[in-house]
C-alpha cells in the first residue's frame, strides 16, 4: 500500500495532535519516495531525497511521529540517537552503523515478506509431518479403523485445534546465533553464515506443543523454499532506494563553543555522519550500499544549541526544516481524550480489570489540561509528558484501592475531584504565583 501524502497525515492524526506542518512536510517526503520509484532509472538517478529537521521544544511529539510513521511504512526504516555514535576510533557505536541497522532492516523485511508468499505452501508441508508424529503417538488407539481413515482423523482434529497443547517431539535445525564481537559495536559474526554452506545442518530435537511445531516447522520449511541470495539483493536495494533513518536528538551533537573537550567528539560525530548523509558507499555484512538515496529525518528540541551550531556541510543537507510548536490548552484537551492510546482511556481499561468504570467529565479534563500548561509555563515545559505526572497524581489513591474484589463501581472524575486531589499541585502553583 502506497499511502497518499493526505492518507500518511490522516494515520498520523489518530495518534500526533497539531503539528500540521511536521506531519504535511514528513508525508510528502514519503510520497516523492513512491512518486521516485514510478519514473525511469535515470531520472531516478537525478533525485535525492530533501532530508528533514523536526525542531520543537520537548515533549511536543517529535519521536511520537518517528514512532508512528515507522509502523505505516513498510519500507526499511530505522530509528538512531545520534547521541549514541562515538568518533571513529572510540570505544562505542560508529556512525556507520546505522546503514548496516538499515540493511538488516530491509532484510528481514524482504524475508519475511517472502516467507509469507511461500507460508501456505509451508504449512502443508509442515503438518504433513505433525500428522506422522500424533499417528505414531496415537496409534494405540486405532483399533480396527483403516490406516487411511485413521490418518484423515487425525489430520481433521489437528486441524481443528483439538491437539494444540499435545506435547510432540521434533527435529528442527539448529540456527548457529551470531556472535557479536564487542558488544554494541554492531560488528557481528554470523557463524550461521560463515560456516553455514560448508557445514551440514545440525538437527536438533525439541519437545514443544503441537501449535508451536507447527509454528516451527512451517518456518523451517519457509525457510527451505526461501532463496537467500534474492533475499539479500532485494534487501540491500531496498535500503539503498527506500530505506529512512530517522536520527532522533540531533541537537545533542551540535556544539555550541569550540572550546575542545566533548565539543570535539560531537564534532567528530557530526563529520562521521556527513559522508552518510551526503552520500557514500558503506560496506556491510550483506554487501555495499549507496547512501545516497536514503531518507534522512533528523529531530532534536535544539533549545540550547541551535541548528546553526551544526556543521555547515550538515545543515546543508537538510534543506527541510519544520518547526514543532508548544502545546496549548486546547492540545492538551485534545491530547488527553482523542488519540487511540489517549491516556485516560488507557488508565480506564487498565482500572477496568480492578472493576472500576472510570470517566472523565469535560470540566475535569479542562482543569488537568489547563493544569498541564500552566505548569509548562511555570516551571520546565516538557510537553505533553506533564500530562502523565499529572494523570498519576490525580489517579493515585484509585489505582491504589482498586482490588477487583468489589462489584462493579462507576467513578466520573469531575472538576471537584481533580481540583482535591492536586490540591498540592495546584497550591504550590498558587505559592510560586505569589512569590512571583
Ligand atoms: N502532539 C502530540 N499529540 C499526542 N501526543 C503527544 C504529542 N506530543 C507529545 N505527545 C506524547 O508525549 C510523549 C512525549 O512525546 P515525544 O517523545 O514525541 O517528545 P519529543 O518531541 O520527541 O521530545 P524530546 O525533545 O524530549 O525528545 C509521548 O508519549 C507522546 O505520545
Ligand atoms: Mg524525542
Amino acid at each position: 500500500m502506497n499511502y497518499t501524502p493526505r492518507q500518511i497525515v490522516a494515520e498520523l492524526d489518530k495518534y500526533i495532535i497539531g503539528q500540521d506542518k511536521a506531519k504535511r512536510e514528513v508525508a510528502v517526503a514519503l510520497r516523492n519516495r513512491y512518486r521516485r520509484s514510478q519514473l525511469a532509472k535515470e531520472a531516478q538517478d537525478e533525485i535525492t531525497p530533501k532530508n528533514i529537521i523536526m525542531k520543537g521544544p520537548t515533549g511536543v511529539g517529535k519521536t511520537e511521529i518517528a514512532r508512528r510513521l515507522s509502523k505505516l511504512v513498510k519500507a526499511p526504516f530505522v530509528k538512531v540517537e545520534a547521541t549514541k555514535f562515538t568518533e571513529v576510533g572510540y570505544v562505542g557505536r560508529d556512525c556507520e552503523s546505522m546503514i548496516r541497522d538499515l540493511v538488516e532492516c530491509s532484510v528481514r523485511l524482504v524475508r519475511e515478506e517472502q516467507m509469507r508468499d511461500v507460508s501456505i505452501k509451508a504449512e502443508k508441508i509442515a503438518k504433513k509431518q505433525i500428522v506422522k508424529i500424533l499417528y505414531d503417538t496415537f496409534k494405540h488407539q486405532r483399533g480396527e479403523t483403516p490406516e487411511e481413515i485413521f490418518t484423515a482423523q487425525i489430520k481433521e482434529k489437528l486441524d481443528d485445534g483439538t491437539y494444540d497443547d499435545v506435547v510432540v517431539e521434533i527435529e528442527i535445525i539448529d540456527e548457529p546465533k551470531s556472535m557479536e564481537l564487542v558488544p554494541g559495536s554492531g560488528a557481528a559474526i554470523d557463524l550461521g553464515s560463515i560456516f553455514g554452506d560448508m557445514m551440514p545442518k545440525k538437527k536438533k530435537k525439541k519437545k514443544v506443543s503441537v501449535k508451536e511445531a507447527l509454528r516451527l516447522l512451517t518456518n523451517e520449511e519457509a525457510s527451505k523454499m526461501v532463496d537467500e541470495d534474492a533475499v539479500i539483493t532485494e534487501g540491500l536495494r531496498r535500503a539503498e532506494q527506500e530505506g529512512i533513518i530517522f536520527i532522533d536528538e540531533i541537537d545533542k551533537i551540535a556544539s555550541k563553543s569550540k572550546t575542545g573537550g566533548a565539543d570535539v567528539s560531537r564534532e567528530g560525530v557530526q563529520r562521521d555522519i556527513l559522508p552518510i548523509v551526503e552520500g557514500s558507499t558503506v560496506v556491510t555484512k550483506y554487501g555495499s550500499v549507496k547512501t545516497d538515496y536514503i531518507l534522512f529525518i533528523a529531530a532534536g528540541a535544539f533549545h540550547i544549541a541551535s541548528i546553526g551550531d551544526l556543521i555547515p556541510e550538515l545543515q546543508g543537507r537538510f534543506p527541510i526544516i519544520v518547526e514543532l510548536t508548544s502545546l496549548s490548552k486546547e492540545d492538551f484537551v485534545s491530547i488527553l481524550t482523542i488519540p487511540e492510546n489517549a491516556i485516560t482511556k488507557q488508565y480506564a481499561t487498565l482500572l477496568a480489570v480492578d472493576n472500576i468504570s472510570l470517566k472523565f467529565s469535560k470540566d475535569a479534563i479542562d482543569t488537568i489540561a489547563e493544569l498541564c500548561v500552566e505548569l509548562n509555563a511555570t516551571q520546565e515545559d516538557i510537553g505533553a509528558r506533564r500530562m502523565h505526572t499529572i494523570m498519576e497524581n490525580l489517579l493515585e489513591d484509585i489505582s491504589f484501592n482498586a482490588d477487583g474484589t468489589h462489584p462493579v463501581i462507576e467513578l466520573e472524575i469531575d472538576k471537584k475531584y481533580v481540583e482535591e486531589h492536586l490540591k498540592d499541585i495546584i497550591n504550590s502553583r498558587n505559592l510560586k504565583k505569589y512569590i512571583l
